[in-house]
């Protein structure tokens, strides 16, 4: 049986299993799933003796950059990333390094809620490694603009210099913003401390202006909650973009992509249990 893991720490509440088990059920695929506690101080060797016969992995926090200089070869997106969320085994032996997670973010954007990001004016909070990985996949939509804004504005700096040849991307703090935009996406781990980025409710165009949260819970983030607060047209929380990060290192390892909306209807409902 083909073997795929799951690499962090800690991992005990990885959704990832759950995800692939139904999609290897749903396209008839014989894979086995399961997580991987690596090490704190050794990512590399532990993913080293899985890769012996292992045919691919998901990495999450906090290896995704050990992961990067593990991979004998990247994709673009994953060398513009930084950063690589799945490894796959090629046949050649060499381990190859993607990372889905911007193209999950985009799929469900402009998929699950057919929402077109062409021609818009995104905003997104934040300018950690999340933002970094969104930034090609997003600029790809050919947005009007896409504007990066960070508490810390010299990071927001450094990537909209890194990414300027893709398009229209600039940097900002929080309190220089005001007038409205058509997507506002929050990247920032703000939701983890409860917190919110402090931004104008004047960015909310409303019954128009889409907000998503890349983070997700059992209830509503407090984004979600100022969004709703202050009449945003849609609200989405991230738990889209895992399940389309998902299909992507599925569809990358197996090359058959599985339908995400039943996969995504089932974690609605573990989170709410
Ligand atoms: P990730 O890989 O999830 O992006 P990260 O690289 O640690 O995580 O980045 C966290 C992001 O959340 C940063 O943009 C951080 O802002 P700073 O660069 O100024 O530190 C942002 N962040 C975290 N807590 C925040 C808060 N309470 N308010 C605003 N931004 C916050």
């Amino acid at each position: 049986m083909d073997r795929y893991v799951v690499f962090g720490n800690p991992i005990a509440h990885s959704k990832s299993p759950v995800l692939h088990r139904l999609f290897a059920e749903q396209t008839g695929q014989a894979m086995q799933y399961d997580t991987l506690l690596a090490p704190l101080d050794d990512f590399t060797g532990c993913a080293t003796a899985f890769f012996k016969d292992g045919r691919g992995a998901n990495i999450t926090v906090p290896f995704k950059e050990e992961a990067y200089r593990l991979a004998t070869q990247l994709t673009a997106r994953a060398q513009r990333a930084g950063a690589v969320n799945t490894l796959s085994k090629l046949a050649d032996g060499n381990v190859l390094g993607d990372n889905t997670d911007g193209a999950g973010l985009v799929r469900d954007l402009t998929v699950n809620a057919g929402f077109s990001l062409k021609g818009k004016r995104i905003l997104i909070l934040g300018a950690g490694g999340a933002v970094r990985g969104a930034l090609e996949p997003l600029l790809a939509e050919q947005p009007a603009s896409l504007i990066i804004a960070n508490r810390t504005v010299e990071k927001a700096e450094v990537l909209a210099e890194l990414f300027s040849d893709l398009g229209p991307v600039s940097a900002s703090g929080y309190d220089w913003l005001a007038e409205s935009v058509d997507v506002i996406i929050n990247a920032t781990s703000a939701s983890l401390a409860g917190e919110l980025p402090p931004i104008a409710s004047s960015l909310i165009e409303p019954g128009k202006t889409l907000c998503y949260d890349m983070m997700y819970g059992k209830e509503p983030t407090p984004f979600c909650v100022w969004a709703s607060a202050h009449g945003a047209g849609t609200i989405m929380d991230g738990l889209g973009m895992l399940a389309e990060q998902a299909a992507e290192a599925f569809y990358l390892w197996r090359g058959v992509r599985p339908d995400t909306a039943p996969a995504l209807a089932h974690l609605r409902k573990l989170l709410a249990s």
